[in-house]
């Protein structure tokens, strides 16, 4: 199955809004669909205005044509200023995620990605691998508005309503030794703080393994899925759920007071289509990274900067166990190491991590 339609797929609960290949900036790039020039076109002149003649030209279309495609936009949201002899100008865009916004931002800096973009499924990180499990070509990415069953570590339940916040699957088909999946995954978790921090000039921590925090309280996490094959990894979904723009008094009583959005710790609310753009665009790189194997030239130092752990007290809940001591970083597989009591060393490869407060 390549570039289908999800909601066919047997067994998947979505509501379709939209696929789009979106491309590295090349000679063999495809013409763009004429809403995402258009948006390309204004999005470029930022302030600016774009003559309704130069739209037209670019598009190759008449001037009423353009004007049916901006009347389109404006019902999905899209906000147009038009100045007579001027032209137009891009006032404001949806607040939630579009697809043809995302491929807007993206161009010239994507890679050869389809992405799909679902109003509500049950989860991306399932949708992503029952599409692998058809046959669709990997790499490809799956966002959600929102998520029925969206679901975390340990079985957990993630909390995903239509709010502005970000539910991203990323598909790939690597050839990897199934002991690398914790190192990729605190690898893509030192890219998203990168990405974050660079963004909303905030800096995010990293709690390992999987959780974004600010004020140790929780932005994001991620739940990298694989199915084997022999020895090797076959099948690999990357998911994130990332707090973008949820404000406070939505988040359910028993995440209050535990969960923070970006928006709510930067008191802005981000634009969610051109970071979604970013994040495609970062992942990806991030993956051809791990699987070159030049992510090693700047993994630990990265993952230096945005442990929250390191130096601090910690007890780590694994197999009904718990073991108490102080938090020394990583080793080269990923494992978290723990200096325990009469100077011990002790490594966990999976266990859940709770700050003791500092005496
Ligand atoms: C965790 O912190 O336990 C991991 C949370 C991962 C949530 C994301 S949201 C997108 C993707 N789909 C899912 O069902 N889960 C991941």
């Amino acid at each position: 199955m390549n570039e289908a339609n999800p909601a066919e797929n047997e067994g998947a609960k979505t509501t379709f809004v939209a696929s789009l290949r979106l491309h590295l900036a090349s000679d063999k790039m495809p013409r763009p669909a004429p809403e995402v020039l258009i948006l390309e076109l204004l999005l470029a002149a930022g302030p600016g205005h774009v003559s309704g003649t130069a739209l037209a030209r670019r598009l190759g279309v008449s001037r009423v044509a353009v004007w049916q495609q901006m009347e389109k936009l404006r019902a999905q949201g899209f906000t147009f200023t038009a100045v007579h002899a001027r032209g137009y100008r891009l006032a404001a865009g949806p607040s939630s995620l579009h697809l043809a916004l995302i491929a807007a931002h993206l161009r010239g800096h994507g890679r050869d990605c389809p992405v799909t973009l679902l109003d509500e499924v049950d989860s991306t990180n399932d949708e992503a691998a029952r599409q692998l499990a058809a046959g669709r070509a990997a790499p490809f990415a799956v966002l959600a508005r929102r998520q029925t069953h969206g679901r975390g570590r340990l079985g957990r339940a993630w909390h995903s309503a239509d709010n502005g916040n970000l539910y991203a699957s990323f598909a790939f088909r690597p050839r990897l030794a199934p002991a690398r999946m914790q190192t990729f995954t605190l690898w893509m978790g030192v890219n998203v703080c990168g990405l974050v921090a660079n963004f909303s000039g905030a800096t995010p921590g990293l709690k390992w393994p999987n959780d974004l925090l600010f004020d140790g309280r929780k932005a994001g996490g991620m739940l990298t899925e694989a199915r084997m094959d022999a020895d090797q990894i076959r099948d690999l979904v990357f998911g994130l759920g990332l707090n973008v723009n949820s404000p406070a008094a939505a988040w359910p009583r028993d995440l209050a007071g535990r969960a923070i959005s970006l928006a709510e710790h930067t008191r802005a609310p981000l634009d969610l289509n051109r970071f979604a753009a970013a994040l495609l665009g970062r992942v990806l790189l991030a993956y051809d990274r791990f699987m070159d194997g030049t992510f090693a030239e700047t993994f630990a130092d990265l993952w230096n900067r945005f442990d929250v752990l390191r130096g601090q007290p910690v007890t780590v809940l694994q197999g009904g166990q718990r073991v108490s001591g102080i938090a020394l970083g990583i080793d080269d597989e990923g494992a978290l190491i723990l200096r325990t009591a009469k100077s011990r060393t002790a490594r966990f490869r999976a266990g859940e991590v709770t700050l003791e407060k500092n005496a």
